[in-house]
């Protein structure tokens, strides 16, 4: 039909131009709306009440367990720190206990984070309050868990395994939330250089950092960040990976993000390798901190444009004709 429409269309003078225009003002809008209301209804189906199923009620444990563990490991820890959010984490894993037992392995690790919780506290000398000491009491009653440890490392061995083979390698990278020194732009630009060499779809190459090196403007940028509380005023430069927008069409709508997060785990391996201690950071956030953030800090010499969305900022970041062979200074851009 397709085929029968086209040499039809190839006799008649200036129909084929028309025909593309349609394509390009109304055929193609319309299949990408039909795209993004499917991914708009999947998302909407799955997503809100996730946490009616076992799944979803698990990310959610994990994630509240995972803040009460980085409280754990913060530089200048605080005792006593996140009453309420411990309170409400015992409860929700009483609630999973319930409905689904306590043999799941992530539930048995947040029992166990919550007993670490409760001996550091007790070897420090520090009175919890009644209530919590009687929550984490009964919690460790009803599933007995030994208390976990967060891992304590020297700079010597969190470095001890640059050169060694890939599984010690990479098994030696971690998260890194208390940082001290600075780091400087040859490590930057080396750690790039060595990240370029992640594959992209049909080698566009269209990811690309921003490091700011002003210690002003990184931390006025991660106070726009909700991950990095405790830590994040240690940091001497913030990396922004950014990806072009101009540079996917139609069914490609999500490949930036697979793109660039291939490129963010390569940027991970070659920061550790160039000896940079770094910690990922989401940016989770409704769209409005994230383009001011863009706009006023981190490209102020952006031109205005038309549309005030944080992908309309992040489109022009930069030259997306890149490819993985150009030179590295059109891959990394420095906001001082
Ligand atoms: C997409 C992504 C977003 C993350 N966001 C944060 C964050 O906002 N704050 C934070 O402290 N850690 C954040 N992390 C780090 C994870 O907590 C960490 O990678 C995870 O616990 C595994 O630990 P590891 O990196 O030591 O292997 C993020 C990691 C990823 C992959």
């Amino acid at each position: 039909m397709k085929k029968q429409l086209r040499n039809f269309l190839k006799k008649i003078p200036g129909a084929k131009a028309a025909y593309r225009l349609v394509c390009r003002l109304f055929l193609e809008p319309w299949k990408m709306r039909g795209m993004f209301a499917y991914d708009r209804r999947r998302f909407l189906k799955f997503s809100p009440h996730s946490r009616e199923t076992k799944a979803g009620a698990l990310a959610a444990l994990i994630m509240s367990y995972h803040i009460i563990e980085k409280g754990l490991t913060m530089p200048d820890f605080r005792l006593g720190f996140g009453r309420e959010k411990l309170l409400a984490l015992i409860r929700n894993l009483h609630d999973f206990a319930d409905k689904y037992g306590t043999d799941e392995p992530q539930f048995r690790a947040a029992v166990a984070v919550i007993a670490e919780y409760g001996k550091t506290h007790a070897d420090a000398g520090f009175a919890l309050d009644e209530e919590r000491s009687r929550a984490i009491a009964a919690l460790l009653e009803r599933v007995p868990v030994a208390p976990s440890r967060q891992i304590e490392m020297t700079r010597e061995r969190y470095w001890a395994n640059l050169d060694a083979p890939f599984e010690a390698f990479s098994a030696s990278r971690h998260s890194v939330r208390n940082f001290s020194g600075s780091v400087s732009v040859e490590q930057i630009r080396d750690a790039v250089a060595l990240a370029n060499g992640a594959p992209s779809a049909c080698n566009r190459q269209y990811v690309r950092v921003h490091c700011v090196t002003d210690r002003a403007l990184v931390r006025k940028c991660l106070a726009l960040q909700n991950g990095n509380r405790g830590f994040g005023h240690l940091a001497d430069k913030l990396l922004v990976l950014t990806a072009d927008l101009r540079a996917v069409w139609g069914a490609e709508r999500n490949d930036l993000f697979t793109n660039a997060g291939i490129y963010l785990m390569n940027l991970c391996y070659a920061l550790h390798k160039n000896r940079v201690a770094h910690c990922l950071l989401n940016w989770s956030t409704p769209p409005q901190p994230i383009a001011r953030c863009a706009r006023f800090w981190l490209f102020p010499n952006l031109k205005p444009s038309s549309s005030s969305s944080p992908a309309a900022m992040f489109r022009k970041s930069s030259s997306w004709r890149l490819r993985r062979g150009n030179p590295l200074m059109k891959r990394l851009c420095f906001t001082e």
